[in-house]
């Protein structure tokens, strides 16, 4: 017996973006198909279970895998039963801090043999700018014929699945029908589609991901601006944003880390020839705010007498993805200094050397919140001091 069609293939459909699409998109009614490379995520998704925290998603994959809408196989004969692809693999920098094209090459040369003229193919990975334009000549220069569309994530971690509804999809594609055909796919996910040209897309995606790197790092060098002279950056920070509408947005300063900010804000540089000054700006402030803190710690404490806690190991709150976490550049940095570095994180599983909370808080004269999962908040950490970029603690002794 023939195998049915499927409406949608997502390749890369086991990771952070790729799953919360494919549910998605089977939750609205089209069959999906999920081609992943790691057959351990394919197994663990058939079995219901999601591979990392997404809000939302367990509940979903449970709901949609006995309706028969999703197949998984980490195997890309299923893109021969489809008229859609959708490709939303990673896409690192290198030590260099530069994209790693070839990643999409490399991709695409293991799925030529399984892709067909006329098929409509999304990339939906970040990508270095120019790269839509370039799969479109190199699957013609391998005498392809396919509609090639970019159509970029710009979901929240953790929180695919709500954003998913709720953000304006920007839709692109090298021809009028790739364009068109993909703002069918999205239609039926998205509350807004925005049309624009690739190169458009391509660099809003990284606009919008330096912006907010950008945004962090401002936070971060006001905090270190405020703690040089002395002054407690959570009052001046009240003071700026209370009931003052235009200062609303700026976030809190932290440890800004994880996959895609930097990442995306070191391709942008890239592709302005390094002549992107407030993104190198924002790098060396976000980057160097670990090591300023280890500094003043080393000023303050003789650290090699001491036990250092560091609390919240996941990049950013409420999530498991230790990926480009600062918590390990901090535990790095901490290793040459303290007499102990200790770690704990309720989310991270990946860790073996985690400890639990109480141990730590138990074993350690020093604690320092790394991501501010909301189990941290309200404790007082038996009064030992706890350093807090965030002002996010309630009742600690925090000691900057
Ligand atoms: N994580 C985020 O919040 C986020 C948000 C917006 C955009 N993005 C972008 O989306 C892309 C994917 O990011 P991610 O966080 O989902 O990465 P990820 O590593 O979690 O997922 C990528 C998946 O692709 C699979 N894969 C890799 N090569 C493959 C191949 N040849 N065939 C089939 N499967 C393959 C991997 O096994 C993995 O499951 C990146 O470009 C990232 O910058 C990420």
């Amino acid at each position: 017996m023939e195998p049915h069609p499927l409406d949608v293939v997502v390749v890369g459909g086991c990771g952070h973006v790729g799953l919360p699409l494919a549910l998605s998109l089977a939750d609205c009614g089209y069959k999906v198909g999920i081609d992943d490379i790691d057959g351990v995520k394919i197994e663990q998704v058939r079995a219901g279970s999601v591979p990392f925290l997404e809000n939302g998603a367990e509940e979903l994959l449970k709901r949609l895998l006995p309706t028969g809408r999703l197949e998984l196989a980490s195997n890309p004969r299923l893109l021969e039963r489809t008229q859609t692809v959708v490709l939303v693999i990673g896409t690192p920098i290198d030590e260099f801090l530069n994209p790693v094209r070839k990643v999409v090459q490399d991709c695409i040369d293991a799925l030529l043999p399984h892709l067909s003229d006329g098929q409509l193919l999304v990339l939906r990975s970040t990508v270095f700018p120019g790269t839509t334009d370039w799969l479109d000549g190199y699957l013609k220069r391998n005498n392809r014929d396919l509609k090639v569309a970019f159509c970029p994530e710009r979901m929240v971690q953790g929180h695919g699945i709500k954003e998913l509804k709720e953000t304006p999809q920007i839709i692109s594609g090298t021809t009028a029908a790739a364009e068109e055909e993909a703002a069918k796919l999205f239609s039926g996910i998205a509350p807004e589609l925005v049309v624009v040209t690739p190169r458009e897309a391509e660099l809003a995606k990284l606009f919008n991901n330096a912006y907010r790197y950008i945004e962090f790092a401002t936070a971060n060098q006001f905090y270190l601006i405020a703690k040089a002279a002395g002054v407690d950056y959570r009052r001046v920070s009240d003071a700026m944003k209370r009931n003052y509408p235009r200062a609303r947005g700026i976030p809190s300063p932290g440890l800004a880390a994880g996959p895609c900010l930097m990442k995306d804000t070191a391709q942008l540089a890239a592709f302005a020839q390094n002549q992107f000054s407030l993104g190198n700006a924002a790098m060396l402030v976000n980057e160097g705010l670990v090591l300023h803190l280890c500094d003043d710690l080393r000023r303050r404490y003789d650290l090699s007498r001491m036990t250092v806690g560091l609390l919240g190991m996941a990049f950013k709150a409420e999530i498991d993805d230790t990926r480009a976490s600062l918590s390990y550049k901090f535990k790095k940095a901490l290793a040459s200094l303290a007499g102990a570095v200790l770690t704990t994180d309720p989310f991270v599983t990946t860790d073996p050397e985690l400890l639990a909370l109480d141990e730590v808080i138990a074993r350690s004269d020093l604690l320092i919140l790394c991501a501010p999962h909301a189990v941290y908040r309200d404790l007082d950490f038996a009064g030992k001091p706890v350093v807090d970029v965030w002002g996010f603690l309630k009742n600690a002794n925090v000691i900057s």
